[in-house]
């Protein structure tokens, strides 16, 4: 079965086609209207979600070759609720109007099988470190729709912890591959920065972020190495955190998920800790259609269903 998969949770316009061979067509645009002012602006990206949602989709469809798919997913939250709400109605109204099955999808959950796509891919359970704009979590994952948030953050989410540091520095919008840029050049150890461990497994990052603030306002660091030494901060908690939940549960293999999953030094870092840890390609980590049409491929062929009266959900937990 074809499914095609929206994707519209934040500043992405994306939607894909993924088949049993795999991803057939995967077309991101992404937003540049938010650039001017350092984030996201809501509202900004439902009109932007809704000028571009229909050539997104067309040229999907074109470039899979597939006039109508077997089924279609949308995610349906978390996110901002008048972007996801532009993705989502697309959906069932395609659905509608194909005669079609219709499943709205997790945006978490289809980061955390995005993994799943690749070969080889890993087999349950395995723990998950979901790392994104909006959200930072480790789970067990025991099987499709089997999660369990082992420990979270309690504030900013890495992603957010990035971009509010690039957002410091003056270095723009998104500010995860913008740091990892300048980072390259910079010494991680240069500035002793705090790697707060709040709890059993829960992350923390917001006093990290004041900590940045503070030393850039009180020195004349190299941004290189500001950027560097935050990196690594990050970059610690999230392995130590990783290590911990496998000792504890006694399962080895990790999957890394979300947009701070592209980020090369986690990437280094994780595959260094002696873990069968799996990544998806650097493209796959940030938002894109592929993760929602494969989850909700996943889900169909399990027997999930949505009716097309789905509500779209802002603030849907995955666990
Ligand atoms: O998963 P995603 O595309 O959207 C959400 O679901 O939030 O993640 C976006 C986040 C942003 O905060 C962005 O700064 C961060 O992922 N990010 C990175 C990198 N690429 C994107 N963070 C660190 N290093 C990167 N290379
Ligand atoms: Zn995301």
């Amino acid at each position: 079965m074809n499914v095609l998969g929206i994707e519209s949770s934040c500043d992405e316009t994306a939607a894909a086609v993924v088949g049993p061979g795999g991803v057939l067509a995967d077309v991101i645009h992404t937003q540049e209207v938010h650039a001017a002012f350092g984030g996201v602006v809501p509202e900004l990206a439902s009109r932007a979600h809704v000028e571009k949602i229909g050539s997104v989709v067309r040229a999907a469809l074109d470039r899979a070759g597939v006039e109508r798919p077997g089924a279609v997913a949308a995610t349906a939250g978390p996110g901002l609720i008048g972007a996801v709400l532009v993705g989502l109605s697309c959906a069932k109204g395609l659905a509608a109007a194909w005669g079609v099955p219709f499943v709205g999808i997790n945006h978490l959950e289809g980061h955390l099988l995005s993994p799943l796509l690749e070969d080889p891919a890993p087999s349950w359970p395995f723990l998950a470190l979901v790392v994104s704009g909006g959200h930072t979590a480790v789970y067990l994952c025991q099987a499709l729709g089997d999660y369990q948030a082992l420990g979270e953050t309690r504030d900013d989410a890495a992603g957010e912890a990035f971009d509010k540091v690039s957002r410091l520095l003056d270095l723009g919008y998104p500010g995860g591959p913008a740091i990892e840029r300048l980072a390259t050049g910079g010494d991680p150890e240069a500035i002793a920065f705090p790697r707060p461990l709040p709890g059993p497994l829960d992350l923390s990052f917001s006093g990290l972020k004041t900590a940045v603030r503070t030393r850039v306002l009180a020195h004349d660091d190299h941004p290189a190495d500001v950027c560097a030494s935050f990196q690594a901060a990050v970059v610690d908690c999230l392995c130590t955190r990783v290590e911990q939940a496998a000792e504890r549960t006694g399962v080895g293999r990790v999957i890394l998920a979300g947009g701070v999953a592209a980020n090369g030094a986690l990437r280094h870092r994780m595959q260094q800790l002696g873990l069968d840890v799996f990544l998806p390609p650097r493209s796959r980590c940030t938002d894109n259609g592929a993760m929602i049409a494969h989850a909700g491929r996943l889900r169909l062929l399990a027997g999930h269903r949505d009716p097309l009266s789905l509500r779209a959900r802002p603030g849907w937990a995955l666990a």
